[in-house]
């Protein structure tokens, strides 16, 4: 057991581990953090009428995502370098999904190779895609995928344009690594980190890169190829997307219901209502916000995910209640990953079970079917403020 009962005290214990530069870049978010604030305050702002007497605790929260049955209504977020906060951390944080009962959704932007994360893991894994600016490569990234067992691809659509997070380029944090004696020091001052993960990287070999990227671009920490991505796409691409893809396609990072009705129309499987956890538009509304008519006008025909901002079970509550069908985490996962490894997001996860366990019992929901929308209290427009 590590020593958290909770999102703060873990956030705590990470930021204690992680070299500064580095959880500067995964707790933060863009320009001056309002859509960070926002994601927490909308969240907050939406509160709970509880049903009594409806005969004791939650029995079940397992759900079913596309034809698969789950334990929790939880999916493990894509994230990049995820493989920095511990080593292999990837394959440590499948393998906690796969033995929590909930998916893992790997980022093109891991260290560690997709092939090798689905062959750890014992639950399904999804994989998020950004396209190349070359067809061939996100062709054969596909294959890749298809072959090692993925069946769900979560195409990011909020990324057109780098997002301006100006603390990273202080921290001398991106695609090479800028070292300088601030950055030294950073590393030298987080010891745990710099024996635990980037020592045994570069002792087994293994100069941290991204592993899923095409031989072309496959740049290392150290030295940068460019990353070659054709970022500011359309639904055109998506069109050519659904014709290349057998399995369920997903769109992440949508916040209006005219996007989600034609990303319906292109055949997505899927979508996720997200705003990047606060990292790409700062002054993008918050999930939670628009996700209630997003679920209304499409819920009936694919699956709506919801994420950015979870914290508590709660908050997965008010998200499931307002039309979402799963969330995904992202920050909270990595901080449990990066404080111990497989056992650290394990613990992460059933805090997280149980916490959603006891705001269904409060709430009188035996299971998910009955965590609807009258169970909430939604403020008007614009209550994220
Ligand atoms: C992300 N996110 C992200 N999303 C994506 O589609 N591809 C990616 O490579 C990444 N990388 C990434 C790195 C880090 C460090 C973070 C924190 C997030 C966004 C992620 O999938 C998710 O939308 C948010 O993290 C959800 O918000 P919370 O749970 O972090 O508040
Ligand atoms: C991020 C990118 C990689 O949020 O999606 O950092």
């Amino acid at each position: 057991m590590h020593d958290f009962l909770n999102h703060r005290e873990l956030r705590e214990l990470a930021k204690r581990r992680l070299p500064h530069g580095l959880f500067e870049y995964i707790d933060r978010g863009t320009e001056d953090e309002s859509a960070l604030r926002r994601n927490r305050n909308a969240l907050d702002a939406v509160r709970i009428k509880p049903r009594v007497l409806t005969g004791g605790r939650a029995r079940t929260q397992a759900i079913s995502l596309f034809g698969e049955t789950y334990e929790t209504p939880m999916i493990v977020a894509p994230t990049a370098f995820a493989g920095l906060v511990w080593y292999r951390g990837e394959i440590e944080l499948a393998k906690a999904a796969g033995a929590n009962g909930m998916p893992f959704c790997a980022s093109t932007d891991a260290i560690t190779a997709v092939e090798e994360i689905a062959a750890a893991s014992a639950g399904p894994v999804w994989l998020q895609l950004y396209l190349w600016d070359k067809e061939e490569f996100t062709r054969d990234f596909l294959k890749r995928a298809w072959d090692s067992g993925v069946r769900t691809l979560v195409v990011t659509c909020d990324n057109a344009v780098a997002s301006n997070r100006e603390y990273n380029t202080r921290n001398g944090f991106g695609m090479p690594f800028r070292f300088s004696p601030r950055n030294v020091c950073d590393v030298a001052l987080h010891p745990r980190w710099a024996a635990g993960v980037f020592a045994r990287y570069l002792a087994t070999g293994r100069v941290p890169a991204f592993a899923n990227h095409p031989a072309e671009y496959r740049s290392s920490i150290f030295k940068s190829k460019g990353l070659g991505y054709h970022l500011d796409f359309g639904w055109e691409d998506i069109r050519r997307l659904r014709d290349l893809w057998k399995g369920n396609l997903v769109l992440k990072g949508l916040l209006r219901v005219d996007d989600a009705i034609l990303a319906a129309k292109c055949g997505a499987d899927g979508i996720v209502v997200s705003n990047h956890g606060g990292r790409n538009l700062d002054s993008a509304v918050a999930p939670i916000e628009v996700l209630a008519e997003i679920a209304d006008a499409v819920g009936e025909q694919i699956v709506v995910i919801a994420d950015s901002g979870v914290r508590r079970g709660s908050d997965i509550l008010k998200l499931l209640a307002a039309g979402a069908k799963a969330v995904m985490l992202g920050r909270i996962l990595l901080y449990g990953t990066a404080v111990g490894g497989m056992s650290g997001a394990s613990q992460t996860i059933r805090i997280l079970q149980r916490e959603l366990e006891g705001a269904m019992g409060m709430s009188g929901c035996r299971d998910l079917r009955q965590v609807d929308r009258s169970l909430i209290e939604m403020p008007g427009h614009g209550f994220g403020l």
